[in-house]
């Protein structure tokens, strides 16, 4: 069952919630569900509001590389993806550092995810 830590200037304190085996919604959802408030707006990966840093907890795990064609043309308009990290999350499923919260679905693995509490800002 993944552990997500959820950390924020916006946050009076970090926060770890549990993902319940079989969840397979967005992480937006997941954290949406624990009153953990990212900004968001279309929820369907094409304003970038809800761009957020991903890390591993442990750096022995790979971590879901499922980028969606919308999360990957967001983030390269935003500077925070390249080709080559697109590559590696395909070729080597390794990750990149920044997802969109609404496009991402968590997998077996503990993460913290990062987001400043502005829009469009991880
Ligand atoms: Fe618009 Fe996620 S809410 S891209």
């Amino acid at each position: 069952m993944p552990n997500i830590t959820f950390t924020s200037p916006s946050m009076s304190n970090d926060k770890t919630v549990y993902a319940v085996a079989g969840h397979n919604g967005t992480l937006l959802s997941i954290a949406e569900k624990n009153k953990i408030k990212i900004p968001f707006d279309c929820q369907d990966g094409e304003c970038g509001s809800c761009v957020i840093k991903v890390s591993l907890l442990s750096k022995d795990q790979k971590m879901g590389s499922a980028l969606t064609d919308k999360e990957k043309e967001i983030l390269k308009e935003k500077k925070l993806l390249t080709d080559a990290e697109i590559e590696d999350a395909e070729v080597r499923d390794i990750a990149p550092s920044h997802r969109l919260a609404c496009q991402y679905i968590v997998r077996d693995e503990d993460i913290i995810v990062t987001f400043n509490g502005e829009a469009g800002e991880a």
